[in-house]
């Protein structure tokens, strides 16, 4: 069926996944089961947005801020993303998905790192889609990154602070290849963006639904598409239909 409102879609999504302990808590069941069922909602998602024709799509998958929860918690969260590299692999070969990551990948386990590196490895001429994978990521330490670098740049004398500018920064984020998000999706109804893609938001169009993230799924993304399409994007500037009636009553 054609649908005018999908016509418009984000080349990059990104994603807040919240709300898997409360999927949880509301089964009488431990939070893990909640993520387990959140692997399942990535799954259905990576593979709707490949369908749907978005061509980046980034998950928030595990804060700087996440390390802070009880070790079983986040040990568990860690097998659930090894075990998700380990079987999606062949998924993404055959679908052209490549899987890039940001964040501190230092801090993760060893065994995730070398996971990870495989999986990018193994994908990285894939051109259909990428999937980017925020994992220990903090966009207050990003843009710290980014300005470490700057600065490194400045005292060896490859560049003077008069030369950094918005472009110069945006280009030593962890996400110097990839372009800003045109949307981003926060799941279960909180409206902050806790620190994720600080810099690179800053014109994205925000969709908050209170649906938990282990309940989203192909026809939650769909929804907030529609939204998306119906939206007039005017990065500062007045509308488009706010410019017409201008010119008409000018002239
Ligand atoms: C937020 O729910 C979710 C997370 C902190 C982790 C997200 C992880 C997954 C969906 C699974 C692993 C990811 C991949 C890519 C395989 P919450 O626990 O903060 O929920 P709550 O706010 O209801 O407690």
């Amino acid at each position: 069926m054609h649908d005018p409102e999908l016509e418009k879609i984000p080349h990059h999504l990104a994603i807040i996944m919240d709300g898997n302990g409360r999927w949880a808590r509301r089964r009488g069941m431990p939070r893990i089961m909640g993520h387990r069922q959140g692997v399942k909602a990535v799954r259905e998602t990576v593979t709707a947005c490949r369908e749907l024709g978005i061509k980046v799509l980034t998950l928030y998958a595990f804060s700087k801020e996440n390390w802070n929860r009880p070790k079983d918690e986040v040990s568990a969260l860690m097998d659930l993303l090894y075990d998700y590299l380990e079987r999606e692999l062949n998924e993404m070969l055959k679908n052209g998905i490549r899987l890039m990551a940001i964040g501190e990948i230092e801090c993760l386990p060893q065994k995730v790192q070398d996971k990870l590196a495989a999986v990018m490895k193994s994908t990285s001429s894939n051109q259909d889609m990428i999937l980017n994978l925020a994992l220990s990521y903090g966009g207050r330490a990003e843009i710290a990154f980014a300005v470490r670098k700057i600065a490194q740049m400045c005292m060896e004398g490859k560049i003077k602070p008069e030369d950094i500018d918005e472009d110069l920064v945006a280009k030593n984020l962890y996400t110097a290849e990839l372009p800003d998000p045109d949307l981003i999706i926060r799941t279960s109804g909180e409206m902050r963006l806790s620190n994720f893609l600080l810099f690179q938001a800053a014109y994205s169009e925000l969709y908050i639904t209170n649906t938990l993230w282990p309940d989203f799924d192909k026809q939650e993304l769909i929804k907030a598409l529609q939204d998306y399409g119906r939206r007039e994007r005017r990065f500062g500037r007045i509308g488009e239909s706010f410019a017409k009636a201008c010119t008409a009553i000018v002239s």
